[in-house]
């Protein structure tokens, strides 16, 4: 009998990963820097490597050429394995530009309807809550749907002679394209304003299996969904109802149903009590600026874009910081542990653990701090010494 053992192991180390860099505008190149040197690290200690293109898209691009995000680019990005982002953002271009036409066209066209925010006190890091249980669990915004896709519309009534309104909408996902006619009437003459919100059972479901995988996965005993079914029926009943039916298929997770302005005081009382938190795209975005608020700010807070069998996008959920751009003073952790969520995306856990537990431990020794922490220490100083840690806890560990 001949028997072939195939190198499971070998080829789940040694890997090539393709990754897209987009430093952005700010404190974007400096933080990405540190994120690569990170990774380099990783690389050093475990065979796996990266080969990186630059993209230069951002605000110095767009006022250089006119033009934020090509369709042909999308098309690039989406030739690799992920894309590491640093924050777009500049004072020089008018707001919403950069972040529509380039973060929110990346996110919706490559369908990536996870966003994940680890929410983690580290050592030695200052919680503005009186907290000695430890603050660790994740939260999951749906990242598509809900209210975030455009549909709206202002109605000028005022200077129109008809109380009768009409008007038509669209919107463009990876999955569909909605087109909603709106024929309106106020039986008062006065200017008002219209927004949709779309939720799909679909779109619900594909977050709440993700949810539960991921508590499965990091241990969490429970997952909390969070929503306002009592007074906005409708949309938050289909996402209730979605949520209920994939808990089934998850026996061994416990399960919660929150109102989003009970679940913020809970954050706030009992952060230890949360595992994994899913919640609508609108609510999502709040809460999870409330969880870096009470885990050490937006130094910390990392973020990931997920499409879990597609193209993934890592980013800190900070912006480009123009006022400290090229003064090498910038947190650079939420970089480098988006980073480390990358790794775990990409398959490879164990490093992305490695890269968390490197972070962890510069944080405990508390000898290097930036600004942020009331410290001297600079964004490279930092990407250094957690870089050296890599090396150093990986020696332990072979
Ligand atoms: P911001 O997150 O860039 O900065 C707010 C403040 O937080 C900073 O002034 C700084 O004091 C602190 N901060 C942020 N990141 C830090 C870091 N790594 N280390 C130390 N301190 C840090 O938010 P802001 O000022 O509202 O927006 C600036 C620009 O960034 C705007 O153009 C905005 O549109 C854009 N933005 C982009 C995002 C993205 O690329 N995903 C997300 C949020 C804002
Ligand atoms: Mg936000």
């Amino acid at each position: 009998m001949i028997v072939i053992v195939l190198p499971v192991v070998l080829e789940a180390k040694v890997k090539n990963y393709s990754i897209a860099v987009l430093e952005g505008d700010g404190i974007g190149p400096e933080i990405i820097r540190e994120g690569l040197k990170v990774l380099k690290a990783v690389e050093e200690v475990s065979g796996v490597t990266f080969s990186t293109t630059y993209y230069p898209y951002g605000a110095e691009h767009y006022l250089a050429t006119g033009e934020v995000l090509p369709d042909s680019a999308l098309r690039e990005l989406e030739q690799n394995n992920a894309i590491f982002f640093g924050a777009a953002g500049d004072p020089r271009v008018p707001p919403g530009i950069l972040e529509i036409e380039l973060i929110l066209k990346i996110r919706f066209l490559l369908d990536q309807y996870i966003n994940l925010r680890p929410i983690h006190l580290f050592p030695n890091v200052v919680s503005p809550l009186r907290n000695d249980k430890g603050i660790d669990f994740y939260i999951i915004r749906e990242n598509t749907e809900d209210f975030y896709n455009g549909m709206g519309h202002r109605f000028d009534v005022r200077n129109d002679n008809s109380l009768r309104q009409q008007c038509a909408l669209e919107m463009k996902r990876k999955r569909y394209r909605a087109q909603v006619s709106i024929d309106s009437q106020l039986d008062i003459k006065e200017d008002y304003a219209i927004t949709l919100g779309l939720m799909t059972k679909g779109g619900a479901e594909r977050v709440f299996r993700y949810s539960f995988d991921l508590a499965r996965r990091k241990g969490k005993a429970k997952v909390t969904s969070v929503d306002k079914a009592n007074v906005i029926p409708h949309l938050y009943t289909l996402w209730r109802e979605a949520f209920s039916e994939v808990s089934k298929e998850y026996p061994d997770i416990s399960t919660e149903f929150t109102f989003v302005d009970a679940v913020t005081m809970w954050f706030v009382k009992n952060p230890e009590n949360f595992g994994v938190v899913v919640a609508p795209n609108l609510f999502g975005d709040i809460i999870s600026d409330l969880g870096a608020g009470i885990s050490g700010g937006l130094g910390f807070a990392a973020g990931a874009n997920i499409n879990p069998g597609g193209v993934s996008m890592f980013e800190p959920i900070h912006g480009s910081a123009p006022k400290y751009k090229g003064l090498n003073i910038a947190n650079p952790i939420a970089t480098i542990l988006s980073g480390g969520i990358m790794l775990e995306e990409l398959g490879q856990e164990r490093l992305g653990r490695l890269v968390r537990e490197a972070v962890t431990a510069v944080l405990r020794d508390n000898v290097v701090r930036t600004k942020d922490m009331g410290g001297r220490a600079t964004t490279s100083e930092m990407g250094d010494a957690i870089a050296a840690k890599v090396y150093e806890i990986s020696r332990g560990i072979e």
